[in-house]
């Protein structure tokens, strides 16, 4: 079954987001299979923004992510990949559409709440950095009837 990593990030936890966020994806129908709260370093964020160190907005995005604590979490589900990216919604905010949880919840792109896998591979890859002890099996029965 398909997995994806989604980070709420400093600003989304210090508002209060993590529940209405959390049960956006729990009403879509997606099971949560890990999560906790984590402040990282630089040298963490650093790694996990990895991809984008050439671009110009990159120290002020780590030095966002390691502002306060952030909601790491391993959602699972069909299509769960592009579906969380549909429910979360455009990278700018100001182009994300209403009902999404950035253009319910987001103005500014530097400070738009919440990260998600942009492929399978990625989420593999994060999913390992963020939670390197691994993630509890255990089967929803709820999957027999929402698919
Ligand atoms: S890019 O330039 O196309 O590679 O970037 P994009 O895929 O749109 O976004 C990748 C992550 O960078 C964040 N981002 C920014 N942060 C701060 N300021 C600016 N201007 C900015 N532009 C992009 C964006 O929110 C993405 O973060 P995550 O956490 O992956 O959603």
């Amino acid at each position: 079954m398909e997995q994806t990593f989604i980070m709420i990030k400093p600003d989304g936890v210090q508002r209060g987001l993590v529940g209405e966020i959390i049960s956006r994806f729990e009403k879509k129908g997606f099971t949560l299979k890990g999560l906790k709260l984590i402040t990282v370093d630089q040298p963490f964020a650093e790694k996990h923004y990895a991809d984008l160190s050439a671009k110009p907005f990159f120290r002020g995005l780590v030095e966002y992510i390691v502002s306060g604590p952030v909601c790491a979490m391993v959602w699972e589900g069909k299509n769960v990949v592009t579906t969380g990216r549909k429910i979360i919604g455009a990278t700018n905010p100001a182009e994300s559409a209403p009902g999404t949880i950035r253009g319910d919840f987001a103005i500014d792109i530097g400070r738009n709440v919440i990260h998600g896998s942009d492929a399978v591979e990625s989420a593999r890859k994060e999913i390992a950095l963020w939670f390197p002890e691994g993630i509890a099996e255990w089967q929803s029965s709820l999957h027999s009837w929402i698919y």
